[in-house]
């Protein structure tokens, strides 16, 4: 087979028709009623006990992000009006690039991931002692309150043994009184969709979802059949990652396999950070295999995720060497590669991009056909896939335009979400439920 051919054989198989796009809208919307009527789905409805925020919340608070690849604590004020301050600010990532410490693996205990985290805390504290702490924490939950929530499983490959079922609030407050910090309030557990979405309605009182495309994906939505205490429409996280309700091809079959989790987390490998590069080094490897393409003289594409989603964006940049990501120079990757090779990975990694705009795209107006009721709906987004993708925010807006007759969704892009989140999660929580 010619490489043209293969190339165009390849970019149908990401390729989803009009059609079947429609019919995603229309499944993850029914998903949504299932979860809410708490029958099985693939989606979930997990209440953050939260409404959206005023935009009024006011106070200085510790915020905890406990991402998919890094954990960041920040000391925010919130300064109401909708504007905040970050007055300090340390992240770690979950696991050395140099490899002196690896927190992802089964090999670390709940204790020693939380007493990580709780370390970090301590620093901030240290300079800077506040007493109210918020925790974004990025994996399934289900919240009891607005502070206590219990770990579901692990995502994003992650996989800390002795965790699963466990009160986060129990592990988190556990480990920080090890550091000496039981003194601290730990006022509100939330999602870091949840934390986007508060993050966004602290500055714009339109918002009616937070999603995120970074390491995972995943959307929350404010849903008024769900109320708090005080009856306001309850934020509700969907678990939109784990969606099955998707065509998959050979690639995601294999990247699937592959994963520690197969069969869970479907839209989350088609789409988020963790997994672009990998269905990308899927096809590299297929097409050397088919010796369509030529093979690296080492072992580089062997491992699973050695490539980053941004050698995407590199690739559809054409300019091979761009910086696309700060801080990642993938113009040293793939040096044995021809002028005709990288053209016909561009042609693919733009059908895997345009994939998985559109499939987000998708999910973005079923939940939109959820809140029809409410006027000039915003939509809050953030994660790397989302700030640095090239192209994704605008083919995400363009297939909704081309979708939706009136009143489209505004995308709002939230940089620095789950900090700011977690100061309104916490700035919210009234004293007197402790
Ligand atoms: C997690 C979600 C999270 C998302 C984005 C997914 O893997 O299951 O809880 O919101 O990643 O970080």
């Amino acid at each position: 087979m010619n490489s043209l051919k293969a190339a165009e054989e390849i970019k149908a198989s990401f390729s989803i028709s009009r059609m079947d796009l429609r019919k995603i809208r229309v499944r993850f919307q029914d998903q949504i009623h299932s979860t809410l009527m708490g029958k099985p789905a693939s989606l979930k409805s997990l209440p953050s006990f939260l409404s959206p925020a005023t935009g009024q919340e006011r106070g200085e608070f510790l915020a905890v992000d406990f991402g998919g690849s890094n954990l960041r604590v920040s000391l925010v004020s919130l300064l109401g009006e909708g504007r905040h301050m970050i007055r300090k600010e340390i992240s770690r990532p979950l696991k050395d690039p140099a490899l002196t410490y690896d927190y992802t693996t089964a090999a670390t205990s709940g204790p020693e991931l939380f007493n990580f985290a709780a370390s970090l805390v301590y620093e901030v504290y240290a300079a800077l002692p506040v007493q109210s702490l918020g925790l974004t924490f990025s994996y399934p939950m289900e919240q009891k309150n607005v502070n206590n929530a219990y770990l579901l499983r692990w995502t994003k490959e992650m996989k800390p043994r002795d965790t699963i079922g466990k009160s986060i609030y129990e592990m988190f407050t556990a480990a920080l009184a090890r550091q000496g910090l039981e003194k601290l309030m730990l006022k509100a557990i939330i999602n870091d969709t949840v934390a986007c979405f508060l993050a966004a309605s602290y500055q714009c009182p339109h918002v009616v979802a937070g999603s995120i495309c970074g390491t995972g994906h995943n959307t929350c939505y404010r849903e008024r059949s769900l109320r708090t205490s005080d009856n306001l429409p309850m934020i509700v996280n969907l678990e939109a990652g784990n969606f099955s309700d998707v065509p998959v091809n050979y690639y995601d079959q294999q990247l699937d396999s592959h994963s520690d989790d197969p069969g869970q987390q479907q839209l989350e490998k088609m789409v988020s950070g963790k997994y672009l590069g990998e269905l990308m080094r899927l096809v590299l490897l297929d097409l050397i295999n088919r010796g369509i393409i030529s093979a690296p003289a080492d072992d580089c594409l062997t491992r699973p995720y050695a490539l980053g989603s941004e050698i995407l964006g590199w690739l559809q940049s054409g300019q091979p060497g761009l910086n696309i990501v700060p801080g990642h120079n993938s113009g040293q990757l793939l040096p044995w590669l021809s002028q005709l090779d990288y053209s016909l990975l561009r042609t693919i990694s733009t059908a895997i991009v345009s994939r998985a705009s559109q499939l987000m795209a998708s999910t973005f107006l079923a939940i939109m056909d959820q809140v029809r009721y409410l006027l000039n709906p915003t939509i809050a987004v953030d994660g790397s896939v989302f700030l640095y993708m090239p192209g994704m925010i605008s083919a995400i807006e363009s297939f909704i335009r081309s979708e939706s007759a009136a009143d489209h969704p505004q995308l709002f892009m939230t940089a620095n979400g789950s900090s700011i989140g977690a100061a309104v999660a916490a700035a919210s929580v009234r004293n007197e439920i402790f």
